[in-house]
């Protein structure tokens, strides 16, 4: 059965890959959207230079993308993120109102300007052009409805990373773990928090291994965050998208992605077991904030699992 269902995806890619009959292919800013609407895809350059290019070509049926691009200027700086935003009828809502949240996503990266083989990472020919960039979706969130729908002005940014490669940071990294962390069946995911230049609260959910194929009911890793208090939980989620954010590489890289799908069901959020803030924190960073409240959650349960983490 699994080698079975193993040769189709593998049939599908490959049909993908050899086709190369692509509908659109667009670069820059500017955005294709398919044909029934539903899925808006963007080359997203949106912090561009001289010295690199961000394209992106499109596949309406069955949905998919391949996103070309090279920047060889300052490696700490996102200067792309190729991405599809699902236009889902239902956005916004309340995080509060979110039932569920399906996200589904399988992917592939390596050198040069043509798609590699289904769920493959060129982990040497990335390294060798000096590639540095992640595999993420990207959320935002704001009080108001209205802000929420637009990338500068959500106050709000919810990323999930899924791999990486080069040594990306997020925003509020620090060399060590933090203390957050949230478990979606036997995935963990560690959360960072910091600001971007704009003021916006970004919290990234870093998956601790790469994951090029990956299918989930996320809304654990919102629920973490509003039912804590770190995002305020009138806010409503405006904004889901899938794509590879491009901070540097001496040659060209290609991402590719296919399988991908955002399925959100509203409805009273489910009162799901939530891990509660740690007690305590390897990492100050993203706990600062938080500090006095996180004191007053001290529970013996908290601290003992604390403990069995240092040891
Ligand atoms: C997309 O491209 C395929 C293959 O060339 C073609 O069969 C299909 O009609 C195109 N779809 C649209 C909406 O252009
Ligand atoms: C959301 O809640 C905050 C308090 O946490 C409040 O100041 C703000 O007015 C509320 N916004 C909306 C749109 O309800
Ligand atoms: C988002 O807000 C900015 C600042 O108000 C505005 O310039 C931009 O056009 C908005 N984007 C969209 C997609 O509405
Ligand atoms: C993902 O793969 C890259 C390249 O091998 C590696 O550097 C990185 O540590 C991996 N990430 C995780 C989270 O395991
Ligand atoms: C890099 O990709 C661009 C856009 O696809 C292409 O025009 C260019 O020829 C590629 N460069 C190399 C060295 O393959
Ligand atoms: C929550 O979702 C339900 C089901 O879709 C909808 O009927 C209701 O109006 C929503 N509530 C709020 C406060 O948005
Ligand atoms: C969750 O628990 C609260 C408080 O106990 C309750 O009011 C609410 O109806 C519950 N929601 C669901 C979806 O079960």
């Amino acid at each position: 059965m699994l080698f079975s269902a193993r040769n189709l995806v593998l049939g599908l890619w490959l049909a993908h890959v050899s086709s190369c009959a692509y509908n659109a292919t667009v670069c820059g800013s500017a955005p294709y959207t398919s044909p029934n609407g539903d899925l808006n895809f963007n080359a997203n350059a949106w912090n561009a230079d001289s010295q690199g290019f961000s394209c992106l070509s499109v596949q309406t049926s069955p949905p998919a993308f391949d996103s070309t691009w090279a920047w060889s200027s300052n490696p700490n700086q996102v200067h792309s993120y190729p991405h599809v935003k699902f236009k889902l009828p239902d956005l916004p809502v309340l995080l509060s109102n979110i039932s569920a949240l399906s996200l589904s996503a399988q992917w592939s990266m390596g050198p040069g300007s043509t798609p590699l083989p289904a769920l493959s990472v060129d982990i040497s020919g990335l390294a060798d052009a000096d590639t540095t960039a992640n595999v993420a979706f990207d959320m935002f969130a704001d009080p108001n409805p209205a802000n929420a729908q637009n990338e500068t002005l959500a106050a709000t940014e919810i990323m999930i990373w899924l791999g990486y490669v080069g040594t990306p940071v997020p925003l509020g990294f620090s060399s060590k773990r933090t203390c957050f962390n949230q478990m979606l069946g036997t995935l963990e995911f560690i959360l960072y928090q910091g600001k971007n230049s704009r003021g916006t609260d970004v919290f990234t959910w870093m998956a601790t291994t790469n994951e090029t194929s990956f299918s989930a009911e996320i809304s654990p890793l919102l629920q973490y965050l509003w039912r804590n208090g770190l995002v305020p939980s009138n806010s409503s989620l405006g904004l889901v998208e899938f794509g590879s954010e491009a901070y540097h590489s001496e040659s060209n890289v290609t991402f590719s992605a296919t399988s991908f799908d955002a399925e959100l069901v509203t409805g009273a959020a489910p009162n799901l077991t939530i891990a509660s803030l740690p007690t305590a924190c390897s990492d100050a960073g993203s706990a600062r904030r938080q500090g006095s409240w996180l004191l007053s959650r001290v529970s013996i349960l908290g601290i003992l699992g604390y403990v069995l983490y240092l040891i």
